[in-house]
């Protein structure tokens, strides 16, 4: 059958442009997934909006379009990325309300207005009036205008929210905020760290255990052979002893970033990602049919005894699997997209083709995905990462991406594919394991 490119595992619009996922929660009995969202235009032109699903699981969701408009003097030029959570009976969204004066500007150091702006919703859909709580006056003098994307969360029985930020000389950074009550916030500290990138996006802070990390997405990071092979990065930092280390990152495919964690009810810390990064070099055959990009399936974090972070698939993904279908070495076996497959044996080399689509190969400790030709990645072309040992992949195929999760997620890789077909040939060499079809979710409208 020929394939549309709907994806049937993966919240995107219907039409228009979506983004960054933002003020991701689970509120009143039902996870709310709201998302960087143009309504009009699957290029991201105009206002950005927040557009919204809720669903009492996560895999059954209603749209509820765009819920939050930039219709306010502090946030005219679009309601930008921002986080949700819950006091009181009441879900608190904190989000950047972007501003863009008229006149001569650079619109990095002069032009730009990025107000924190809150808004309280008792449905997730309806919205209270929208109330500025910081302005570019409350930031430290050394930063330019570019801060925005505020995150909140509650500890120690006080409120932190982090920020990202541009500073004057052109580094990325981290702003900290601290509040008794929400509303009223007061600067805490600035962090960063040396020679790494001009503005860091979408901050999360993320706690595992008595592990703690800084997630970001940093922009201007030098590109190299298997790290920050993309235009923009996106990763986490360890603390240890209150200090930054090692960033690592969260996906190396050519098609992630932005993510956001959000706790669900039973304590899972789950972590959501776009499927896509601004300016990019290359391009999605949807966007001429009306509508452009995806959010990644939720992925569960745990922290190994090493202090790394392993995302795994969530798990009521089970929930959807068919039938399995064993597949062998060197046996080509053609399936119905969407799917799921599992490969345990460790080996030390392997590849399995996507036939005139795209080949995942493992060899001298580098896994690497190649699409055939230009044409067939619609100008992707190749992405590595290292891995050492080998021990286990685990793919999730919906109708148009690949997320590939490598040694029980340790490293993650994320793509968007484009078959004709709705059926794929795989050939698997040295490589044998399960393919269970999966079932869409339920995706329903209320718009
Ligand atoms: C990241 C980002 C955010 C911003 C939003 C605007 O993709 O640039 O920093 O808030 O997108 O859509």
């Amino acid at each position: 059958m020929k394939n549309n490119w709907r994806q049937l595992l993966h919240l995107e619009p219907e039409k228009g442009w979506l983004n960054d996922p933002n003020g991701l929660s689970f509120f009143n009995g039902e996870y709310h997934f709201y998302f960087q969202y143009s309504p009009e235009s699957a290029y991201g032109d105009g206002g950005k909006c927040w557009g919204h699903w809720s669903g009492k699981t996560l895999t059954d969701w209603k749209f509820t379009g765009a819920v939050l408009r930039p219709d306010s003097p502090d946030d005219r030029s679009g309601v930008y990325s921002g986080c949700g959570i819950v006091k009181d009976g009441l879900l608190y969204l904190f989000y950047t309300g972007n501003v863009k004066e008229e006149g001569e500007h650079d619109y990095v150091t002069s032009g730009r207005g990025a107000n924190v702006i809150l808004v309280t919703t008792e449905d997730g859909v309806t919205m209270s009036s929208k109330r500025t709580l910081l302005r570019n006056s409350d930031y430290p003098d050394h930063c330019s205008c570019h801060v925005r994307d505020p995150k909140v969360w509650e500890e120690d029985g006080h409120y932190n929210m982090v920020l990202g930020a541009r500073t004057l000389d052109d580094k990325g950074c981290v702003l900290f905020y601290t509040s008794d009550d929400l509303f009223s916030w007061s600067f805490v500290k600035a962090e960063s760290v040396p020679d790494f990138g001009y503005m860091w996006e979408c901050p999360d802070v993320i706690r595992l255990g008595e592990q703690r990390y800084l997630s970001v997405s940093p922009q201007g990071l030098r590109h190299e052979e298997c790290h920050n092979q993309n235009v923009y990065s996106s990763g986490y930092f360890r603390y240890a002893d209150g200090e930054l280390r090692a960033f690592e990152e969260w996906d190396y495919g050519f098609d992630f970033y932005a993510p956001q964690t959000f706790s669900a009810p039973d304590g899972r810390t789950l972590l959501v990602g776009w499927m896509g990064i601004g300016d990019i070099p290359y391009t999605n055959p949807t966007a001429k049919l009306g509508w452009q990009h995806c959010l990644t399936i939720p992925r569960e974090l745990t922290a190994n005894a090493d202090g790394h972070i392993s995302q795994r698939p969530f798990r009521e993904l089970e929930s959807l699997k068919k039938e399995p279908i064993s597949f062998e070495d060197k046996k080509a076996v053609t399936t119905e997209l969407p799917f799921c497959l599992e490969a345990e044996s460790p080996a030390e080399s392997f590849k399995l083709i996507f036939t005139d689509l795209l080949e995942l190969s493992f060899k001298d400790g580098l896994f690497t995905l190649r699409f055939t030709d230009e044409k067939a990645g619609c100008g992707r072309d190749a992405r590595r990462v290292q891995l050492g040992n080998f021990t286990g992949i685990l793919i999730i195929a919906d109708m148009s991406s690949l997320e590939i999760y490598l040694n029980g997620g340790e490293k993650v890789m994320s793509t968007r594919f484009y078959p004709e077909s709705t059926l794929v040939t795989l050939i698997p060499e040295n490589l044998s394991g399960c393919i269970y079809p999966l079932r869409a979710m339920e995706v329903s409208r209320d718009v």
